[in-house]
């Protein structure tokens, strides 16, 4: 049964909502001086990371396919007097409006069916600049019954080593109920 997120939101079933960003992504951009650039976070839920590359001085803008998402995203934004876009749509079926220099991954890719990763890769190259960078919070978790479903490091190389090189890969600090369980991946796509 696909999971109804905008019925998730509705009824306040939100696990994944931790009232910040990524404390990875939070770490990765306080350390990175490089020039910005425009960033894609697709499933952006609330958009705290979407808000954190904001604030770091990058063309930030979120996607997801819950209009409350979207919602609570723009509200939260304004609030903060930041500015960021934030789309309503399908990542993995849209088109993009624009590509983007990153896309920033944090619990998406763990949260649609596995059935659909082959579209995600697709939809990931599709969203992304000709030599752009895909940065990804992997939750490394066994669960077969999710959302999240799990993955493992072998799997992603699998699926992302083919159209892109690896430029680092490290664990993160994470919240604290998923300390230990997650890897930071830097890729760059790899030009034709
Ligand atoms: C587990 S939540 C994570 C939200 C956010 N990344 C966070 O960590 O707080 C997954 C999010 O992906 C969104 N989503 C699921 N499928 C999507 C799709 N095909 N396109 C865009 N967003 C999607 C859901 O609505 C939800 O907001």
């Amino acid at each position: 049964m696909p999971t109804d997120w905008e019925e998730r939101y509705q009824t306040g079933d939100m696990p994944w909502e931790k009232g910040a960003p990524s404390p990875g992504l939070v770490d990765f951009l306080a350390a990175d001086d490089r020039p910005r650039g425009t960033v894609l976070v697709p499933g952006c839920g609330t958009g705290h990371d979407v808000r954190a590359w904001a604030r770091a001085g990058f063309n930030a803008t979120g996607c997801d396919i819950a209009p409350s998402a979207i919602r609570l995203a723009k509200e939260q934004t304004q609030a903060a007097g930041l500015s960021a876009e934030f789309l309503l749509g399908d990542f993995l079926a849209d088109p993009p409006p624009r590509r983007f220099d990153w896309i920033f991954e944090h619990t998406l890719f763990c949260a649609i069916d596995p059935e659909q990763r082959n579209d995600y890769v697709a939809a990931v190259h599709r969203w992304l600049a000709p030599g752009g960078n895909y940065l990804a919070v992997n939750y490394l978790i066994p669960d077969k019954d999710g959302p999240p479903f799990g993955t493992t490091r072998d799997e992603l190389w699998q699926r992302f080593s083919p159209g892109f090189d690896l430029i680092k890969e490290w664990v993160p600090r994470s919240y604290p109920n998923r300390a230990g369980l997650q890897l930071m991946m830097w890729w760059r796509e790899r030009r034709a």
